[in-house]
């Protein structure tokens, strides 16, 4: 089966699980949580085609399910935790669920992940809506042969972020009082925390924050033309920047300490979205 007939049979599926129109999806990165009213859920084993089924290895602080249900007023799909790039999976394979929640005609993307903070303007805990984002990879989901049923073979990238939501996000956040800073995301490969070198080498790039996610999600939906944000919660200073030693229980605990705010954020946001 190709790789789009893959994400053809997976969103019926999941569509015809549910039963009911979803209106946005939104991913849920390291140690972040969100609670939905009226929650069914899905596991990742029990979704055809989904990728890395047959791999063991998941990551710490993924639930690894789909949950579905309702936040101010809206139908929403959560997927608890992702597919990364240093796990050893494909860029297609960790961008296949983002064509996914394209072809089951949801209406946008929220994505959330944990990072590291360069820009010493933030601080731990601190939540950043990405402007742009810089790939420190050499790899991404659009290599290889085009399927013009997904996208163009050349994608735009002016505004990798979709205006809308990320304007939306900025007056819910003013409204609620939360802070929210604007910034550009370094996508490394990891899974290494990055050397001091490596994140002053990246602040002179003009990168505000690092991380080990997202940038393959957000490729993938752009070719697609899935209006996408991000909502980047930064859960430490980088390497360097802090003298602290990086460890990923820190990441879990400080991003469960942020999923208030973010829950709070998205609930406004999705209130004043159509
Ligand atoms: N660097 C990369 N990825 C991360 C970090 C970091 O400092 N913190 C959480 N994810």
């Amino acid at each position: 089966m190709t790789y789009y007939d893959k994400i053809i049979e997976t969103a019926k599926f999941i569509s015809d699980f549910y039963g009911e129109k979803i209106d946005y999806a939104v991913v849920l990165g390291s140690g972040i949580s969100l609670e939905l009213d009226n929650q069914k859920e899905l596991s990742y084993a029990d979704i055809p085609n989904f990728p890395g089924n047959n791999k063991s290895s998941h990551v710490k602080g993924h639930a690894n399910k789909l949950t579905f249900g309702n936040v101010a007023g809206k139908t929403v799909m959560v997927l608890n935790g992702r597919l990364h790039y240093y796990e050893g999976h494909s860029m297609k394979d960790v961008a296949f669920m983002t064509y996914v929640v394209k072809f089951m005609n949801i209406k946008g993307l929220f994505i959330t992940n944990a990072c590291g903070a360069i820009n010493t303007n933030y601080s731990e805990g601190d939540i950043v809506c990405l402007d742009d984002f810089i790939s420190l990879v050499t790899d991404n989901p659009l290599i290889g042969a085009n399927d013009d049923r997904l996208g163009q073979r050349f994608v735009d990238m002016t505004t990798p972020f979709n205006p809308k939501l990320v304007e939306t996000l900025s007056k819910s956040a003013e409204e609620l009082n939360i802070t929210l800073h604007h910034g550009t995301y370094g996508f490394f490969m990891g899974p290494y925390f990055e050397t001091r070198a490596e994140i002053q080498a990246f602040k002179t790039m003009g990168c505000d924050l690092v991380g080990m996610s997202t940038v393959p999600e957000v490729i993938a939906a752009n070719h697609a033309q899935l209006p996408v944000a991000v909502l980047a919660c930064a859960t430490n200073m980088a390497t360097g920047i802090q003298e602290r030693k990086h460890d990923h229980e820190h990441v879990l605990k400080t991003a469960q300490k942020i999923s208030g705010n973010l829950k709070q954020l998205l609930t406004k946001t999705l209130e004043k979205l159509d």
